[in-house]
């Protein structure tokens, strides 16, 4: 079911949680809303749900108008038609998987063959079927969060709100059911709203995703889009672009601009034309951007965006290493290496950094306001 949200404001008391909020979800499309603690993510998927009373603005759920401040209409979060998946996931600890899952449909009067057909297909669907009598209490954190989220799909919502669902289990758990999460959402074509502060859940659970900040969504587009196009530095920084400077611009030509960071000369080829930038310059480097060799392979002949440094820290980390290069007279920048097929670099040795010029962007530092 597509989901219209338009100019929505929400205030508690004088402050603004959300201004000028706007989102258009397609039908069976999953959205992941991305952002820092506190900048409006949980209170706009309460304003979805009806749990929160807007300001102003108007929601549209499929076909129904569930909040219009002009018109005076705020449907209740029963008469919504959305499930919900919240990080505390609140399932009863002295039923049954099955009588949680159930628990929604038994207070609806639904017939008891048909809670029955039901529940079964969707604790299939999670891969719960042979948990069915077990106690809920007796459940390890992934499985009592496949419950929670059993409960919300038994119900056939025409759509999901998930908040950060996955936050309170450990890393490689989390890895999995977010995969098998993506998997159900695009087998049973649910529309979905995802909330979460966790970058590369975003980009593996999204068609498209939201960037907020400060009660904003300043960026929204497919995960591929943001990741090689964020529209500002700041955006670029909360997606782990670790090497973000601010620079200022000598020169630029069709495309090719020559830029200074403290001192130091850089040459980026850039697709889109500064002009259009506002305000202060940063220059982006993803870590893997970088090229890194012990100083004395370095070519004879220097390149463009060559330099030498120290190398202060040396992380190994399995399939790639990290280090943090200190260039002379320069800024200290991180970079990922590869490890297959290199020797590993130390803590002091002297390296060559070198840095393709198409990829570093410059960026606006942030959006003008
Ligand atoms: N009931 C409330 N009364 C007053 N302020 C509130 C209330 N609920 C949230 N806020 C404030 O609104 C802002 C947005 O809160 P919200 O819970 O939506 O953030 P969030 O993006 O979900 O953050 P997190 O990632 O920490 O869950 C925060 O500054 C928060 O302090
Ligand atoms: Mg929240």
């Amino acid at each position: 079911m597509k989901i219209e949200i338009e100019q929505l404001k929400l205030q508690y008391g004088k402050f603004t949680a959300l201004h000028e909020f706007n989102l258009n979800i397609q039908d069976g499309e999953s959205i992941v809303l991305l952002g820092q603690s506190g900048c409006g993510k949980t209170s706009a998927m309460r304003c979805v749900a009806g749990l929160e009373r807007p300001t102003h603005g108007r929601i549209t759920i499929g076909d129904q108008t569930v909040f219009d401040s002009t018109a005076g209409i705020n449907l209740p979060p029963n008469k919504r038609n959305v499930g919900m998946v919240f990080q505390s996931y609140a399932i009863w600890p002295h039923m049954t998987v099955f009588e949680n899952v159930a628990y929604s449909l038994v207070t609806r009067k639904t017939p008891k063959p048909e809670i029955q057909k039901r529940v079964k297909a969707v604790l299939d669907t999670v891969g719960l079927s042979a948990f069915s009598d077990r106690g809920a209490s007796l459940l390890s954190g992934g499985q009592m969060q496949r419950v929670a989220l059993a409960r919300s799909v038994v119900m056939e919502p025409g759509a999901l709100l998930l908040d950060e669902p996955l936050s309170n289990l450990d890393a490689r758990l989390r890895d999995r059911l977010r995969v098998e999460l993506r998997e159900l959402q695009l087998r049973l074509g649910l529309t979905c709203i995802y909330v979460t502060h966790d970058q590369s859940e975003a980009f593996a659970l999204a068609d498209r995703i939201a960037i907020m900040q400060g009660g904003r969504i300043v960026q929204f587009d497919t995960p591929q889009n943001i990741y090689s196009n964020p529209r500002t530095a700041k955006i670029a920084d909360f997606l782990g672009v670790s090497n973000v400077f601010p620079c200022e611009v000598a020169k630029e030509d069709s495309g090719r601009c020559a830029a200074h960071l403290s001192g130091y000369g850089v040459t980026v080829h850039s697709s889109l034309p500064l002009s259009s930038h506002e305000g202060a310059l940063s220059l982006c480097v993803r870590p893997e951007n970088f090229s890194v060799e012990a100083a004395d392979k370095q070519p004879a002949a220097p390149t463009t965006n060559q330099w030498l440094g120290n190398i202060v820290v040396t992380s190994f980390q399995g399939g790639q290493v990290q280090y943090v290069i200190r260039l002379d007279n320069g800024p200290e920048i991180s970079a990922i290496q590869p490890t297959f097929d290199r020797a590993l670099l130390n803590n002091g040795d002297r390296v060559s950094v070198t840095l393709d010029p198409s990829a570093a962007q410059i960026l606006q530092a942030e959006l003008a306001s």
